[in-house]
This record gives structure tokens, C-alpha cells and sequence, in this order.
């Protein structure tokens, strides 16, 4: 049944590729960087499954940690590539900054990264531990795994002041467009990769400011009623509240038939349907047909190759917390 399902993906993977080539695909084709698939087939065979029962493990007896992980990992990318540095902790980390306070998932890596090393020590990267960890956390919410082209190294510099440039909640649509193209991706893909709230909650901190005197008309006035209710304005602002409404566990395209009722949570969300730049593709991802599985496995494959180290440059760390 695994090899059934590795296959299916696999074919997915590959046919996706295809259809890129074949100009089909909307998507631009990914970088040139040194990540490969199958990088540790010879150097730690084991490496891809080691994780993944990592991961498994973890997401059994907690899974919230799988939201925690896929976004630590889009964290991790947005600050100076995805090289790791996200999981250094000490004064002024990334881990640090505002952003980064409500990440989780961070002892499931460690965990990945204590067995890597009693099996083949200091050949998997950190940065590697967490770009396979969050393709396991798809698939383990019932969303479509991917290749993971792996090789990167880990980066021996992680700032909290680094970390400020990260889309936020209120972010407009231009603003958002900013900070994925300043990395490459395209609109497109901002909007597949924000498909990522198909899964996780939001603290009602990050997005109360929109739920009182709000006289936008596009939202759904049931569901800011709703959200009044589970966020009140001088209530705790650490509750949390489902992205995805009605589908919060499970990774599947409901986010956008979501955004599409005016029942986005965040108001980074809500205007990937009000701007006319979003909107259409929006409405492609939330049909019937829509291929959001895909596009997403091939978005995330581009956004894990941002900045990466490879080669000779950075480290492999000893443990995923500090460096060398
Ligand atoms: C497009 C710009 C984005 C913005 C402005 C944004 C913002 C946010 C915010 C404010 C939260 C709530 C954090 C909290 O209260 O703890 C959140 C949660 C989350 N984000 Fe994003 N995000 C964006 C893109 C992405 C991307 C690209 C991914 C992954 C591919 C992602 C994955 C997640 C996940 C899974 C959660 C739930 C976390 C949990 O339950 O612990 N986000 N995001």
C-alpha cells in the first residue's frame, strides 16, 4: 500500500515536471541549485524514512504539530534560504522574533536529527530534516507528498532582525506579491503556497484588529459574528482558530472555496479573493477540477530551493539547535 501510494505520488511528481516542460503548466520550471533527489541514497539510505517516523510519531501524540512544522519551513525558507537557521535557539535567533514566537514542531526535528545521527553521523543537514518533515506533514493530513530534492547544507547565521521581512497578517496583495517575488515566486504560487491555511490555526491576536468595526462588505457577516465570538476584544488573545474553517486537519483545497464565502480568517487570506490579481486564481483552485495538490507539491519543491547552501558552503550540524 506505501510503495502503491509512493508510486502515485511519484507519477504525479513526475508528470507535473512534464507538464511544465510541455509549457501546460503555469508555474515557472524551479531554479538551478545544487539539491537533487535521492541526495543520501548512498550516504544514509535511511535518511527519508527516519524522518518520516519522526514525524509520524510526533504528529500521533500531537497533531498540531503538523501545521507547526509546514509553516516552520516556510519560515525557514523566507529568511536567508532555507538553510535551517530557523532552528538555532539562543538570544536574538530567528526564533526570537514576533513572527516566530508561535512555531511548533521544533523537538520533532531535534528528534529526526538525534537518530540521523547514531545512524550515519554528520551527513543529513538540518535544513534537509526540515524540508522532508514538511512534505511528511502533508501527507499525513491526507494532502499529496512529493520528491523532495535534498543536498542543502545548514547555515551558521540565524538573526532575529532577519526574520521582520516575513508576509504578514495585514499584508495587502501588492505587499504579499513583494515578498514572494523578492524570492522568485510568482503570484501564482503566493497563492498556492498560502493554500498552506488548509491546515493550522491563527492566535486571535494576529488577526482581531479586523473583526470589530469592520465594514467590509465582502466578508461573511455570519462568520465575523462567529469569529467575534471566539475572539472577543479584550478576551485572550492565544486562543486559537481554524484556518480553514470546517477542514482545519485535513489538506485539501477548502481553504479557497473559504476565502470565496468571505470566511478567510486572516486578512493576508480574505484579499487573495477581493484584489482582481488573486482573485481568478483563487477561483481555479477551488473548483471541482482544481489542481492545488500539484501546484502545491511544485511550489513547495520552489520554495525549498530558495538560498540554498550546497557544496562546500555552510555545515552539517551536530544537533539542529546550534551551530558547530
Ligand atoms: C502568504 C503570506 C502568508 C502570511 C501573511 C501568513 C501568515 C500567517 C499567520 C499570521 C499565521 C498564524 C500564526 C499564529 O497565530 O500562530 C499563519 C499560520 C500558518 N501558516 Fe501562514 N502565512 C503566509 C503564508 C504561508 C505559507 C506559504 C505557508 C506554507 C506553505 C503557511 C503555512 C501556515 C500554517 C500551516 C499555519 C498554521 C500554523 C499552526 O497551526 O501552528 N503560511 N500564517
Amino acid at each position: 500500500m506505501g510503495f502503491v501510494r509512493s508510486l502515485c505520488v511519484c507519477i504525479t511528481f513526475l508528470s507535473c515536471l512534464i507538464s511544465s516542460v510541455h509549457g501546460q503548466a503555469t508555474a515557472r520550471p524551479g531554479p538551478v541549485s545544487g539539491t537533487r533527489i535521492g541526495f543520501y541514497a548512498t550516504t544514509c539510505p535511511t535518511a527519508e524514512t527516519i524522518v518520516r517516523n519522526a514525524v509520524t510519531a510526533g504528529f500521533n501524540s500531537n497533531p498540531r504539530i503538523a501545521p507547526g512544522i509546514l509553516r516552520m519551513h516556510f519560515h525557514d525558507c523566507f529568511v536567508q534560504g532555507c538553510d535551517g537557521s530557523v532552528l538555532i535557539s539562543g538570544s536574538n535567533t530567528e526564533r526570537t522574533a514576533v513572527p516566530n514566537l508561535n512555531l511548533r514542531g521544533f523537538e520533532v526535528i531535534d528528534n529526526a536529527k538525534t537518530q540521523l545521527e547514531a545512524a550515519c553521523p554528520g551527513v543529513v543537514s538540518c535544513a534537509d530534516i526540515l524540508a522532508l518533515a514538511a512534505r511528511d506533514t502533508v501527507v499525513l493530513t491526507r494532502g499529496l507528498g512529493w520528491a523532495v530534492p535534498t543536498g542543502r547544507r545548514d547555515g551558521r547565521v540565524s538573526l532575529a532582525s532577519n526574520a521582520n521581512n516575513l508576509p504578514g497578517p495585514g499584508d495587502s496583495v501588492a505587499v504579499q506579491q513583494q515578498k514572494f517575488s523578492a524570492l522568485g515566486l510568482n503570484t501564482r504560487e503566493l497563492v498556492v503556497l498560502a493554500g498552506g491555511h488548509t491546515i493550522g490555526t491563527a492566535g486571535c491576536i494576529v488577526f482581531r484588529n479586523r473583526l470589530f468595526n469592520n465594514t467590509d462588505t465582502t466578508v461573511d457577516q455570519a462568520f465575523l459574528t462567529q469569529l467575534q465570538t471566539q475572539c472577543p476584544q479584550n478576551g485572550d488573545g492565544s486562543v486559537r482558530v481554524d484556518l480553514d474553517t470546517g477542514s482545519a486537519a485535513t489538506f485539501d483545497n477548502s481553504y479557497f472555496n473559504n476565502l470565496a464565502r468571505g470566511r478567510g480568517v486572516l486578512q493576508s487570506d480574505h484579499v487573495l479573493w477581493t484584489d482582481p490579481a488573486t482573485r481568478p486564481i483563487v477561483q481555479q483552485l477551488m473548483s471541482p477540477r482544481s489542481t492545488f495538490n500539484t501546484e502545491f507539491a511544485r511550489a513547495m519543491v520552489r520554495m525549498s530551493n530558495i538560498g540554498v547552501l550546497t557544496g562546500a558552503t555552510g555545515e552539517i550540524r551536530r544537533v539542529c539547535s546550534a551551530v558547530n
